[in-house]
């Protein structure tokens, strides 16, 4: 499982994600040994540092966010002697690309360059590589979302950087992908043929994904204020867990085939108009309310800029997806800050008898597939009633949790993606093709609500979002998990 040495430069190291998330996941897999000091970590940025000063900021970085990996000091401090800083600005003229040069003047290991700078650099800083002759065969780019903040925008930065990078060593980056659980879905499916031959409109009633969230905005108010929840968790993370849910079996794991059947599934999501966008899509935003027993403050208040935004921090979607598969059964997305509860998870609910021979009959079955806050597998079935005279039945709960179940080792998403980007395998990457169509569906939504100027529903913090949210579903006649 080792990789053998390469080069990873992340450019934008001094940011939040580079210390919270992609500088963490690199040390625990130093720490597991699936890599060794053969390879280097350049971090760049535009702050004026020298590696010293750098490496003991990210040494409180790590010891904060791997905390137990870092209490480990030998490994921490073999690690932070992996990690060389230069300043750079791409957009200016000269800097030290002399030097990055130097430190990539091996020719045949793998090259990783991992953007985690503000979308509009992807392009120049593309250029920038391009111009300095650092880009070769054995180079990738990887690149965070947002990709682009509507489909004409996501065309122009795949463009940009197509120009320097053929699509196969492009990795765009969703988290979602990484995270044991979501993996667990193929696994689920492919491997259990029982289960498949259930898994269409035939026996399932309708497929909720939920990925509650109970923080509010936080430290990223300029960030989130001009994304939304539409783009900022929709448009990318719950688009590829519902096509991990409804894609049909791929002729291979190999990463063309898995995103050629993914991509299917964004082509045949029912195109939004806007009359379908006023019925089928709920757009709310947190205001003052109480969680555990904590007043917490509404989101303009979080924002603090002194104005009322009208940027939604809710979502919650009804679609359905044209196939021969699944063409009756309406898949449910949402998802929220400052919700109830943190939690993802996908609830598949199972169709009832046709003809009830049991004078009470309880829920008709549900799979919950839950990947956050923990990930367990639950199956709610109908059993006899052991206690109950006549012939009564009631629910039970088979259940698995992975805790208990094995030993997991990877702690975050980012720790397998950021090495199948050094190994060279893309297939838990996204393809031009699917953002463009992610884009293409979420888009109508954007417009309708610009043009329609679709009402911002208000929620209480500590809720489950904007009250209508249950209207969307009890027009199926169903419910969301939290009131079954
Ligand atoms: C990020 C979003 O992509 O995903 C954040 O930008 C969100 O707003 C986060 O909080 C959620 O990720 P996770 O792994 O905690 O579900």
């Amino acid at each position: 499982n080792h990789t053998g040495p390469f080069d990873f430069v992340i450019f934008g190291a001094t940011g939040d994600l580079s210390r919270r998330k992609l500088l963490p996941a690199f040390l625990r897999r130093f720490h597991a040994q699936e890599f060794s000091d053969d390879a280097q970590i350049i971090c760049v940025a535009r702050t004026e540092l020298n590696t010293e000063q750098f490496r003991e900021q990210i040494e409180a970085a790590l010891r904060e966010f791997a905390p137990e990996t870092a209490q480990d000091e030998q490994t921490l401090h073999h690690f932070l002697g992996l990690l060389t800083y230069i300043t750079l600005d791409a957009l200016k003229p000269g800097g030290d690309w002399q030097i990055l040069r130097t430190l990539l003047a091996a020719n045949d290991r793998p090259r990783v360059f991992y953007l985690a700078t503000a979308p509009a650099l992807y392009s120049p800083l593309c250029e920038a590589l391009a111009h300095h002759d650092l880009i070769n065969q054995h180079s990738r780019v990887v690149l965070e979302k947002p990709i682009g903040i509507n489909l004409e925008t996501a065309r122009a930065i795949n463009h940009g950087v197509g120009k320097f990078f053929p699509e196969e060593s492009i990795y765009r980056i969703d988290h979602y992908l990484g995270k044991e659980g979501v993996q667990n879905i193929l696994a689920l499916r492919f491997a259990n043929p029982a289960l498949e031959k259930l898994w269409s409109s035939e026996a399932i009633a309708h497929v909720q994904i939920t990925a509650a969230e109970t923080v509010g905005v936080g430290s990223r108010g300029s960030y989130y204020d001009e994304s939304g929840a539409l783009r900022d968790m929709v448009q990318n993370h719950l688009l590829q867990v519902l096509c991990m849910v409804a894609m049909d079996a791929p002729a291979s794991l190999g990463s063309d085939d898995l995103r050629n059947e993914k991509l299917k599934v964004l082509n045949a999501l029912r195109p939004m108009t806007p009359d379908m966008v006023r019925r089928n899509v709920i757009r709310g935003q947190y205001v003052a309310g109480e969680m555990k027993r904590k007043d917490v403050p509404g989101y303009n208040e979080d924002l603090g800029t002194g104005r009322a935004s009208n940027t939604e921090t809710f979502v919650a979607i009804r679609t359905k997806i044209r196939t021969a598969r699944w063409g009756h059964t309406p898949f449910y997305l949402r998802t929220g800050k400052r919700l109830a509860t943190k939690t993802t998870e996908i609830v598949i609910q199972f169709r009832p008898q046709v003809w009830p021979i049991f004078t009470n009959m309880p829920s008709p079955g549900r799979l919950v597939i839950r990947i956050a806050p923990h990930e367990e597998l639950s199956f709610v079935m109908a059993v006899r009633d052991p206690g109950a005279g006549g012939f009564r039945v009631r629910n039970a709960t088979l259940g698995m949790s992975y805790e208990n179940a094995f030993s997991v080792t990877y702690q975050d998403s980012y720790e397998r993606l950021l090495l199948d980007a050094v190994r060279g395998d893309p297939a838990l990457f996204i393809r031009r093709d699917e953002v463009e169509a992610s884009w293409q569906w979420i888009e109508p939504i954007l417009n309708s609500w610009r043009h329609a100027m679709t009402p911002l529903e208000p929620y209480p913090a500590g809720s489950w979002g904007p009250a209508s949210t249950r209207s969307l579903l009890a027009r199926d006649g169903a419910l969301w998990h939290e009131d079954m």
